[in-house]
């Protein structure tokens, strides 16, 4: 097993996390869990990981034609501003990228402020996505500060990539949170899930990484690499090739 601070530069790290070279949409999340299996504590993540996560966390948004979010982790975590440095920026030049990724949230209510920082501060315009029944006075005070796209009934997992595929976005890189990941459990469209295993215990009232009103199939994903840092794990699990599918 692999330390990454001791022994892999960015470049050994950005090849370990490297998308697959194909046309087809990858679906990639990035989270963090205790041993225990809470996604937050005190409410946040913001506690959880170590200075190795916060460095797979940033090198990961380089591969990123969009970065998704749910509309709860937003309004949890404050995302705003630059959400990457200039290294990242220039690395993502010089491979033809974007300076800076798309950048998309996942709305039902529309309960998200115009002028708050995740919106106001975004370095491109956003854009929201949500359903049929978002409130049309919430949507047109949206409209100036993002591009709202309304989807079919549900919001599936289906409906956002195929938002996502038909702006011209093929890696699609999720930071959550667990109401979003469950969506995408649920309509068995997780390529990738980046799991950093911070090494306490956290007990409380924290949910787990994935959630959802309903109990899908169980979906079986292999093991792509596992690297450590002071006792952390950094799995990133991937949808198994076909002939290794269902288990
Ligand atoms: N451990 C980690 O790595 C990690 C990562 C991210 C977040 N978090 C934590 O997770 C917590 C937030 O959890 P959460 O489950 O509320 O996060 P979330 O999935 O980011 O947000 C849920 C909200 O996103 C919208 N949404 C998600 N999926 C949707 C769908 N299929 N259709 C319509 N709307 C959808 C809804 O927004 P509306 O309510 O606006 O309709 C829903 O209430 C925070 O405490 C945050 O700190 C942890």
């Amino acid at each position: 097993m692999l330390p990454v601070h001791q022994s892999m530069t960015d470049a050994d790290l950005l090849e370990a996390y490297a998308p697959p070279d194909a046309a087809d949409p990858f679906v990639r999340f990035n989270f963090v869990s205790t041993l225990d299996g809470a996604a937050t504590h005190g409410g946040t993540s913001g506690e959880l990981g170590n200075e190795a996560d916060q460095r797979i966390f940033a090198l990961l948004r380089r591969f990123a034609d969009v970065i998704l979010v749910g509309a709860g982790t937003v309004r949890a975590e404050g995302y705003g501003g630059e959400l990457l440095d200039g290294p990242a920026q220039d690395w993502r030049r010089a491979r033809g990228l974007t300076a800076h990724p798309a950048v998309a949230v996942v709305s039902g209510s529309l309960g998200l402020e115009p002028d708050g920082p995740f919106l106001a501060e975004c370095p491109v315009r956003p854009l929201i996505l949500t359903g049929p029944e978002a409130p049309e006075a919430r949507r047109r005070r949206l409209e100036d500060a993002a591009d709202v796209v309304v989807l079919e009934p549900g919001t599936t997992a289906a409906a956002i990539v195929g938002a996502l595929s038909a702006c011209g976005h093929r890696v699609i890189h999720s930071e959550g949170g667990p109401h979003l990941l469950g969506t995408f459990v649920a309509g068995d469209a997780v390529d990738s899930l980046c799991l950093t295993l911070d090494p306490r215990l956290a007990g409380g009232p924290a949910r787990r990484i994935a959630v959802g009103e309903t109990e899908p199939d169980l979906r079986r994903m292999a093991l792509h690499h596992l690297l450590t840092e002071d006792d952390a794990l950094f799995l990133e699990y991937r949808r198994p090739a076909p002939d290794r599918r269902p288990r």
